[in-house]
């Protein structure tokens, strides 16, 4: 890809388990773009709550409080070449993905404070183009003009398996059904909550990855961010 190319933002939404992160880290890699998983930022947040004891069945006080004192920021690892989350100056990239975080961040992100202060993040993070954010409200709310949007799913079953080997690969032994509880757990919070719900934008290209290859989707992706690429630069 020239460098002299248009960079467009491209917002990756859809439910949990199905591909979403690795379809975004592969496309941002081939284009040399930006690549920020927004799931992190409210696992950070969730993180935190955890580790401090601020209740979040309701809004409250001490969650306000909370928040200012959270401090979310990305830094690239000079391994993977991939931005990790940190949280108050600390690498949180494993803590984040345990049981316990994925069983209470829908619940976390639910809050409107909570969004608010990650979308304006976000959208910091996305000034300027050149970026694949993956979320649940990315082309809805915090990039609603991007240039390319794309939806996801995938069979419930087939993305509690797919999570499940993932898991044990970190050394986390879940049974399939577990899994597929906190999958449909969240994706019922997601839809269903008012502010920032997950769905699909209506102008967003769907992919169900029940059936293809991680390296199909990511091919998926590209074709199309290569045909708006060309379409802006054509415009130029
Ligand atoms: O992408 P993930 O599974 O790591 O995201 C974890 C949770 O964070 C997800 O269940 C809901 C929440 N989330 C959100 O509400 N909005 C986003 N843009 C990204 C994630």
């Amino acid at each position: 890809m020239k460098t002299n190319n248009p960079k467009i933002t491209i917002a990756i939404d859809g439910y949990s388990g199905c591909g979403k992160s690795t379809t975004a880290k592969g496309v941002a890699q081939k284009l040399g773009y930006l690549y920020i998983d927004s799931g992190a930022m409210y696992r950070a947040v969730t993180l935190y709550f955890l580790r401090h004891n601020i209740p979040f069945d309701k809004e409250n006080d001490q969650m306000l409080a909370a928040l200012c004192d959270i401090h979310i920021t990305f830094e690239v690892n000079p391994e993977t070449r991939l931005p990790e989350v940190i949280l108050n100056g600390e690498k949180v990239e494993s803590s984040i993905r345990t049981p316990e975080v994925a069983a209470n961040v829908s619940p976390v992100s639910v809050h409107p404070p909570v969004r608010h202060a990650l979308v304006k993040l976000q959208q910091e993070l996305g000034q300027g183009g050149g970026i694949v954010m993956d979320g649940r409200d990315i082309g809805t709310v915090v990039f609603p003009h991007a240039e390319l949007k794309v939806f996801m799913s995938a069979d419930v079953k087939i993305r509690a398996l797919r999570r499940q080997a993932e898991l044990a690969d970190k050394g986390i032994i879940m049974t399939p059904d577990e899994i597929l509880y906190n999958l449909e757990n969240r994706d019922i919070i997601d839809s269903s909550r008012l502010e920032g719900p997950l769905k699909k934008a209506m102008d967003a290209r769907v992919i169900d990855t029940s059936k293809i290859t991680v390296a199909e989707q990511i091919e998926q992706v590209l074709i199309w961010a290569n045909e708006v690429i060309h379409e802006k630069s054509s415009c130029l």
